[in-house]
């Protein structure tokens, strides 16, 4: 697997305009119509699961190896991987009876999930696009308006990444959100739980964890 270069980012810290953006989508509501591939998705979804299991989600899960690490370790939950990318997804690996994959917007599943009244036991969010010009920040999953969404799924809240402003960012909109237990650390990824992990973890690159927990 090639090299991979960290972010680059002509930020010096975070965002100068990330609070008032946070606070913006904090107060407003997304009203952004639904994709119809991600409505069909999440109704087939809804259909194959138990509503008495615990849910797990990991939102960009690309191939769909990290969903598979997780319902091995949360077997009483079903543990749910979206990703937009069927080329990622079809290289799912073999998952457990409790893992689902979908292929999905992430704002719309997140939108339809908390329509339906369900909330998570845990969410991953693992190695995000970072968009690390200052100009993107609005697709950070921070600073976009579906961010409200991701909050009102609550659960422990984990997310990793090589981007160290990118977590930063994370935990200051966490903070605005009144979201009060946040803890980042740096560690090593001795089993890398995802391929972008292993990818970070073998070109030397430190990575981030933060977690928290979402009520
Ligand atoms: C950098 S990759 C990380 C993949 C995986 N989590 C890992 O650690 O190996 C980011 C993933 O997020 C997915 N993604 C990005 N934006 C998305 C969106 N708006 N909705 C669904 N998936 C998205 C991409 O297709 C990609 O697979």
């Amino acid at each position: 697997m090639a090299e991979s270069r960290l972010p680059r980012t002509s930020q010096h810290g975070p965002h100068r305009r990330l609070d008032e953006t946070v606070v913006r989508h904090l107060r407003h509501p997304w009203r952004s119509p639904v994709r119809d591939y991600s409505r069909r998705a999440f109704d087939e979804l809804a259909a194959s699961m138990d509503s008495g299991s615990p849910l797990v989600l990991d939102s960009g899960c690309g191939t769909g190896a990290s969903t598979a690490v997780l319902a091995a370790a949360h077997p009483e939950c079903v543990v749910i991987g979206i990703d937009k990318s069927a080329e990622r997804l079809a290289r799912a690996p073999r998952l457990p009876g409790n893992a689902r994959l979908v292929r999905a917007e992430l704002s719309d599943i997140w939108r339809l999930l908390r329509e339906s009244g369900r909330t998570l036991a845990r969410h991953y969010l693992l190695y995000p696009n970072p968009w690390p010009k200052p100009g993107h920040l609005k697709r950070r999953w921070h600073g976009h308006p579906a961010f409200p969404e991701l909050l009102a799924l609550g659960g422990r809240l984990e997310l990793r990444s090589n981007f160290e402003l990118y977590v930063d960012e994370f935990a200051r909109a966490l903070m605005l959100a009144g979201v009060v237990d946040v803890k980042v650390v740096s560690f090593g990824a001795d089993e890398p739980i995802s391929p972008f992990e292993r990818k970070y973890a073998l070109s030397g690159h430190r990575l981030f964890q933060l977690t928290a927990t979402v009520e």
